[in-house]
């Protein structure tokens, strides 16, 4: 079964092709070049951006996975959520092939692509529970099976992504700023400034990231002298609550499971924002000290990539549990809409 796979929803145009074996033939992501000065994703330029490159790439594919078009035997691509145009382009570019070949198409919602990410690479335990941290996502879930996942948390106002984003766009640094924060943070003093912990005193699951870019652009203002020092100061105290932040909302998550005699034995973690190595290690940390395993995706399926869409495609195909041509793209697709 060789499935050809879009993901266009944000600012990574990328294709793959791939087979029900975990084979991947080939898989070509281009990030968008076009946002870094911005400070964030310009939605237009996006979708210029995908209509541009994606055939391209798509020849490419093909190409390098020495394979014939008439070979492929499904069509997927992200319909939702993300930003409208560019899931038009990557849907209406796929659906075509399709529609062309006499193939079916599948559409994927792109957050079961992440959550069905770590499926890859481990073998999963059901139930388990999941960390989803992007740019556009911070949710948490309770993945009882393929097509059961239990929405247990979700950030109330800015993704965890978003903030590293925009603290970083307040420190002139380039976007994506998830990776210039962790690499300056590095050098800095992770006590050097008192951030506030939104949301610290409620028990529920949900997040809020927001205050905590008003409090850095409040310093920011304050301070006369923005040297690298300053620099690295901010962006380690900034990763510092983002830590604390997740290891209550994990801390909480794990009590609430506990009281409902849910068992777990692994925490999933999945999304952009887990490439980061320290957040990554105060995880695993928890996790040892409750017993669990830390289960994540290869690398390469942490940011938007095809390769996830394909592979939630292969497993939705497998368990004939998919919508067909005729669904409509949705910038605000939900997880309901795949359960
Ligand atoms: O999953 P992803 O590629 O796209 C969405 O679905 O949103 O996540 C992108 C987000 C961006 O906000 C980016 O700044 C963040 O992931 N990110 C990181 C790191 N690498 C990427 N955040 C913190 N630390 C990193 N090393
Ligand atoms: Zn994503």
């Amino acid at each position: 079964m060789l499935v050809f796979a879009v993901e266009t929803s944000c600012d990574e145009t990328s294709v793959c092709i791939l087979n029900k074996d975990k084979k991947i033939l080939s898989h070509i992501t281009y990030s968008q070049e076009e946002h870094k000065k911005f400070g964030g994703v310009i939605p237009e330029l996006a979708s210029r951006a995908h209509l541009q490159i994606l055939q391209k790439i798509s020849r490419n594919a093909l190409i390098e996975a020495n394979i014939d078009i008439n070979d492929i035997d499904i069509f997927c691509s992200t319909c939702g959520p993300g930003l409208i145009g560019g899931l038009l382009v990557g849907s209406t570019f796929t659906k075509s092939l399709a529609i062309g070949l006499n193939k079916p198409f599948v559409p994927i919602n792109h957050l079961e692509g992440h959550l069905l990410s770590t499926t890859f690479n481990n073998k999963v335990k059901y139930p388990y529970i999941a960390f989803l941290l992007t740019g556009g996502h911070t949710q948490i879930y309770l993945i009882k099976s393929i097509n059961n996942y239990i929405l247990l948390g979700e950030t109330l106002d800015d993704a965890v992504g978003e903030a590293f984003d925009k603290v970083a766009k307040l420190l002139k640094m380039p976007y994506p700023g998830g990776p210039e924060i962790e690499n300056k943070a590095k050098s800095g003093n992770k006590s050097a400034f008192d951030l506030p912990h939104p949301l610290h005193k409620n028990k529920g699951l949900n997040f809020s990231f927001s205050g905590i870019k008003t409090a850095i652009n409040l310093i920011i203002s304050k301070n006369k002298n923005i040297d690298e020092k300053f620099i690295s100061d901010v962006a380690a105290s900034f990763q510092e609550i983002v830590i604390k932040i997740i290891e209550s909302k994990i801390l909480l998550t794990l009590e609430y499971l506990k009281k409902r005699k849910i068992n777990i034995s692994q925490i999933s973690l999945v999304g952009g924002v887990a490439a980061n190595q320290f957040i990554y290690e105060k995880i695993k940390k928890i996790a040892h000290d409750h017993t669990c395993s830390i289960i994540m995706p290869p690398k390469y399926m942490l940011s938007d990539n095809a390769a996830m869409i394909g592979w939630a495609c292969i497993q939705k195909y497998l368990l004939n549990e998919f919508s067909d041509l005729y669904f409509k793209v949705n910038p605000r697709l939900t997880i309901k809409d795949s359960n």
